[in-house]
C-alpha cells in the first residue's frame, strides 16, 4: 500500500488531497501548525491510515522527526507532496523582513528540506510502489503578479529545484514534477479584493478560479503509475490563466 506525505494537510488544496489519497487507498500523514475539524473528521473516519501531526515547516528537526515517525509507523515512505505555503501580499518596498524571510523559510526552505527528508527515506528502503514528489508551485512563478512578487520568487526557486532533482533521481527511479495550480477558492486567496477576484475571473479562460479538487486531479495523477513516464514537469493546471 503506498505512503503519501503530504505538508499542510489541515485545509484547502492540502486537505482535498488528503482525502483523495485516502479514498484510492493509500496510507497518508500530514501536518501543520494547527490540525483543523475536518482533518479530525478524516482521522477517525481512517484511524488506520491516517497519521497527523502539528509542527511549523520550517522547523528542520521537527520536520527531520516527522518524517521518521512517520517511516516507523508506516515503514517508509512512496510518495512526497509538498503543499504547506504561506502568502503575505504587498508591494515589496513596504514588505516588513519577517514576512519575507517566512516566506522563504516555509515555501522554499522547508519544501526543499521536506522533500529531502522523504527522499532519504525513499532511497534508503525503495517501495514496491514507483516512488515520486510533487512540489505545490503557482502559476505566478511564470505570469508574475503585482503585489506577490516574493511569493513568485519562492514557487519559481521551488520549479527549479523539480526539474533539477527529476535528473537527480530519475536514475534511481524516483520521478519530481510540479503542479502550479491557478488562483484558487481557498483561504489563502482571501485576500484577494473583489476587483482582482472579477480580474483573474476575466482573464482566465473557463471563466472561473480553481477548486482544490481541479488540482487533487493531477496530484492524484502524478503519484500514480499512470504517470510513469512523467518527470521534471511543471503542470499548469489553472483553467488557461
Ligand atoms: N489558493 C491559491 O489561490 C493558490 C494558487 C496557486 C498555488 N497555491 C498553492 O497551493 C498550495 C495550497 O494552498 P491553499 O490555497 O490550500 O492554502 P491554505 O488554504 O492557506 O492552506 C495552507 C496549508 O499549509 C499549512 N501551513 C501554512 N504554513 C505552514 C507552516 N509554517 N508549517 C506547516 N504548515 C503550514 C496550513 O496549515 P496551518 O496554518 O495550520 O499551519 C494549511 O494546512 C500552496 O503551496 C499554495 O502556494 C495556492
Amino acid at each position: 500500500m503506498p505512503v503519501s506525505l503530504i505538508s499542510g494537510g489541515s485545509r484547502g488544496l492540502g486537505l482535498a488531497t488528503v482525502q483523495r489519497l485516502l479514498e484510492r487507498g493509500d496510507q497518508v500523514a500530514t501536518f501543520s501548525r494547527s490540525g483543523s475539524p475536518a482533518l479530525t473528521s478524516l482521522a477517525e473516519q481512517f484511524p488506520d491510515r491516517l497519521y497527523t501531526g502539528c509542527l511549523d515547516a520550517s522547523k528542520n528537526d521537527k520536520l527531520r522527526q516527522f518524517v521518521a515517525q512517520v517511516t516507523e509507523r508506516f515503514g517508509g515512505i512512496t510518495h512526497c507532496v509538498a503543499n504547506a505555503a504561506i502568502a503575505h501580499e504587498g508591494v515589496l518596498a513596504t514588505m516588513r523582513d519577517d514576512q519575507i524571510e517566512e516566506m522563504l523559510a516555509v515555501n522554499l526552505a522547508g519544501s526543499i528540506m521536506l522533500v529531502r527528508e522523504a527522499v532519504r527515506q525513499m532511497l534508503l528502503a525503495p517501495a514496491e510502489n514507483a516512488p515520486s514528489v510533487v512540489v505545490v508551485s503557482s502559476v505566478v512563478a511564470k505570469t508574475g503578479s503585482q503585489g506577490l512578487s516574493v511569493y513568485a520568487a519562492t514557487k519559481a526557486g521551488l520549479e527549479g529545484f523539480a526539474i533539477s532533482l527529476a535528473r537527480e533521481l530519475g536514475p534511481r527511479g524516483i520521478r519530481v514534477n510540479a503542479v502550479a495550480p491557478g488562483f484558487l477558492d481557498t483561504d489563502l486567496s482571501q485576500s484577494l479584493s473583489a476587483d482582482n477576484r472579477q480580474r483573474i475571473i476575466r482573464r482566465t479562460a473557463l471563466g472561473r478560479l480553481g477548486t482544490p479538487d481541479d488540482i487533487v486531479s493531477a496530484i492524484d495523477y502524478l503519484t500514480s503509475s499512470r504517470a510513469s513516464f512523467l518527470t521534471g514537469q511543471i503542470i499548469a493546471v489553472d483553467g488557461g490563466a
